[in-house]
């Protein structure tokens, strides 16, 4: 399949570095939580993690939903990958025994650093990786995996799976992964997000606007497909839909069936 090829997962993990190290320069807090009332560094730190704190109990929450309250334990150690300044991270770090936050852009992980140190706390560690895969962890290594706005930026759907594959492999038997994907259920959705974003490119063209940008406007997983790389790779998942959990005290509004597909959960145990 030449679309999966190494070389394209390298190339499209390269688009999301630069484009993320960009977007952190400018203003990472906005392009984290891009409220527009909080445009131009206008984030207040604190309610900005805070923020994180109230949609961790929600993941909780819908952990508990599914009957998967374990996989959340002092004794165990998680990953959060796409973690940004460490937004979830901290707020995972008083429930697990480790936290291990990844992000593609260099510059999103220094100031994750920043805000450690202000934060003081010492469970969790940040790294850089390059945007397609996970390699600097061993297999079966981790007891729990998450993932939330990251990978529906991905300029390509491949770079989804091959995380998802990615996934499995660094966890443990039993180990539990919650990521956050925007799922096209028919090629009807995979068409329709296309002309989406032909229609937002011509808008745009010629202006400055960072939510043009491939590695920003991201991907639908076109759901036959996904399924194939989750039966192949856990013992059992869910997928779900804009789950009450997490949007009902949320910012962003589901106004329509298809806000309510881009914000799509897969629960999975390996
Ligand atoms: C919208 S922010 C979300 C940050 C964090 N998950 C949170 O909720 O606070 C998206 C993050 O994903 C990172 N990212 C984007 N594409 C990535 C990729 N292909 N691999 C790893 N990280 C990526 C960006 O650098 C950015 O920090």
């Amino acid at each position: 399949m030449p679309n999966n090829s190494q070389n394209n997962l390298d190339k499209f993990g390269l688009l999301s570095k630069n484009t993320w190290n960009q977007l952190a320069k400018e203003d990472a807090e906005y392009y984290i939580l891009s409220d527009k009332e909080k445009k131009g560094g206008k984030w207040d730190k604190a309610s900005f993690l805070a923020r994180g704190k109230e949609q961790w109990l929600g993941f909780k929450n819908l952990l508990s939903h599914y009957g998967l309250a374990q996989a959340v334990a002092r004794d165990k150690t998680a990953l959060d990958l796409g973690c940004g300044v460490g937004r979830m991270a901290f707020a995972m770090s008083s429930d697990f025994k480790e936290v291990f936050g990844v992000d593609a852009a260099e510059t999103m992980i220094e100031k994750a650093k920043e805000y450690q140190k202000a934060l003081g706390t010492a469970n969790v560690e940040f790294s850089v990786n390059n945007g397609s895969d996970l390699r600097s962890f061993v297999d079966n290594s981790l007891d729990f995996v998450f993932s939330y706005i990251v990978l529906q930026h991905c300029p390509s759907s491949w770079q989804v799976l091959k995380y998802t594959n990615e996934f499995s492999r660094v966890l443990k038997k039993g180990g539990v992964c919650l990521f956050q994907t925007r799922v096209s259920p028919t090629l009807g959705w995979f068409l329709k997000f296309n002309i989406q974003k032909k229609i937002r490119r011509m808008k745009y063209c010629g202006k400055q606007n960072n939510y043009v940008k491939e590695a920003v406007m991201g991907n639908w997983v076109y759901y036959p497909r996904l399924y194939r790389t989750l039966k192949k790779n856990f013992s059992a998942f869910y997928l779900v839909f804009s789950p009450p959990e997490i949007y009902e005290s949320d910012f962003w509004k589901l106004n329509s069936e298809f806000d309510r597909w881009k914000r799509s959960f897969v629960i999975c145990i390996k």
